[in-house]
């Protein structure tokens, strides 16, 4: 197993360049298979959930070309097979875009249920009511989720969702592009990687209206055709940086990014005291005073991520009095506030919500990574603790950050990626 040691209280200086979103390449990536002709991706991060989703495509038929590390060309027309193992597919949660893109274009999708359940229950239903309004049968059965079109094909309807769902509402996206008369999403998710997508099935020949608002728009179009098309960058991947800079303190301009997209975070920040200016597609964050206390609610976009949780919390736990997170949209995702007590930081946990108070430093200690942003968190805690931390169970940081150590490394942290002899392998997932 592979762990990052990292030596504590170095401020960090210099630039870090922002990915492609990852929450926006898992779906665009699935979306190639809806396009006639080939399709060129750009600023795709290179991390192991996109490896994975090329794997899938290869095995499904479609032909994949690496241009370079960030550029794939995928053909979608040798396809043959619409059923993705489960091997490949229980291994991230974001398998399940592949159920809308085969059933959209292919009139047939199956794929294992998504499994990995760590930010407590994560149902898909919502995903099953939105095919199903369309006209597919969907069967659960043997772990897996079978959607299947009538011979007719599918029927574009009003679809309303109970719950504003980025997964859903991208999954039904996919599925209505080629459905008979228009789609109508209503109470949609806003997410910048909704708009991604749907911009990115506007530029291969779509239409759809309405993404970034709570309705929108697809009207059913015959095909699409290939072209380019380059992923937004990671507003989460840029968030975590910046609450890297605030915790361990320094000067660092995070570049590549839309800053329109980081105001939610942005907000909190320059309310804990850190200075964040905005230059073109530039943020410049920098901290140098000590940090104050906030409240956070995490809400669908445009309001705090949940995926940015836990990373802005590793400020909370160093910031003077006491702060309050609730968190809005997951039922479990404080676990990584006892590894941070292992750190020195003083938490109360009550179901959704956290309470921090502030202490005057975090000290290194062996921690678990216990998902992606949670692992994120500890990366950030040991960058702003004394001595050295140790993040163990690496590979779900590495789902989600492309080059995290040589990008850490460049403005002056003592982090390294190290090989621990363990046989332990942990598949708990999640997106
Ligand atoms: C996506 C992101 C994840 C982020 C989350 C919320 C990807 C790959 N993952 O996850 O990083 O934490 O958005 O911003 O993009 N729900 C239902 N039924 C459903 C679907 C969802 O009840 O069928 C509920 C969930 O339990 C949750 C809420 O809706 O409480 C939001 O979930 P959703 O937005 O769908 O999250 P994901 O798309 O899985």
């Amino acid at each position: 197993m592979l762990k990052y040691v990292i030596r504590g209280g170095n401020p960090l200086h210099g630039e870090i360049n922002i990915s492609g979103a990852k929450n926006a390449a898992v779906a665009i990536i699935p979306a190639a298979l809806l396009v006639d002709g080939v399709c060129r991706l750009e600023n795709i991060p290179q991390i192991s959930d996109v490896t994975l989703i090329l794997r899938i495509l290869d095995e499904l038929g479609a032909s994949v070309r690496v241009i370079n590390r960030n550029t794939v060309e995928i053909d979608s027309s040798k396809v043959r097979r619409t059923c993705v193992s489960h091997e490949l597919s229980r291994q991230f949660r974001a398998s399940y875009y592949f159920i809308g893109a085969l059933l959209g274009r292919f009139g047939s999708g199956q794929v294992s249920m998504p499994g990995g359940c760590n930010l407590g229950a994560r149902p898909i239903d919502l995903h099953i009511k939105g095919f199903e309004a369309l006209g597919a049968e969907v069967e659960v059965k043997n772990g897996y989720v079978l959607a299947k079109a009538p011979e007719d094909g599918l029927t574009g309807t009003y679809i309303y969702m109970d719950q504003s769902s980025v997964g859903a509402t991208m999954n039904v996206m996919l599925a209505s592009v080629f459905a008979k008369g228009t789609t109508i999403i209503e109470n949609a998710a806003k997410e910048p990687h909704v708009v991604d997508l749907a911009n990115f099935i506007n530029a291969m020949g779509g239409n759809v209206m309405g993404a970034g608002t709570d309705i929108i728009k697809i009207k059913g179009v015959k095909s699409l055709v290939g072209g380019t098309y380059s992923i937004i960058p990671d507003q989460i991947e840029a968030g975590t940086y910046m609450a890297a800079v605030a915790a361990a303190g320094g000067c660092v301009r995070i570049k590549n990014i839309i800053p329109k997209h980081m105001d939610c975070i942005t907000a909190k920040l320059l309310e804990m005291g850190v200075s964040v200016v905005e230059d073109g597609d530039d943020l410049i964050v920098s901290r140098t005073g000590p940090l104050k206390h906030t409240n956070i609610k995490t809400l669908p976009y445009p309001g705090f991520p949940t995926d940015m949780q836990s990373q802005v919390a590793v400020c909370l736990c160093l910031a003077d009095g006491v702060s309050m997170v609730t968190e809005g949209i997951w039922e479990n995702r404080f676990r990584y506030c006892d590894e941070l007590k292992r750190m020195g930081a003083k938490i109360q946990v009550d179901g959704k919500v956290a309470v921090f108070e502030g202490v005057s430093k975090l000290t290194g200690a062996p921690v678990r990574a216990w998902d992606l942003r949670a692992g994120a968190a500890m990366v950030v805690a040991g960058l702003a603790a004394e001595g050295v931390t140790e993040v163990d169970h690496t590979h779900h940081v590495e789902r989600g950050y492309e080059d995290l150590v040589t990008k850490l490394r460049n403005v002056g942290a003592d982090i390294q990626l190290v090989e621990e002899p363990d046989d332990v392998v942990c598949h708990d997932n999640v997106g």
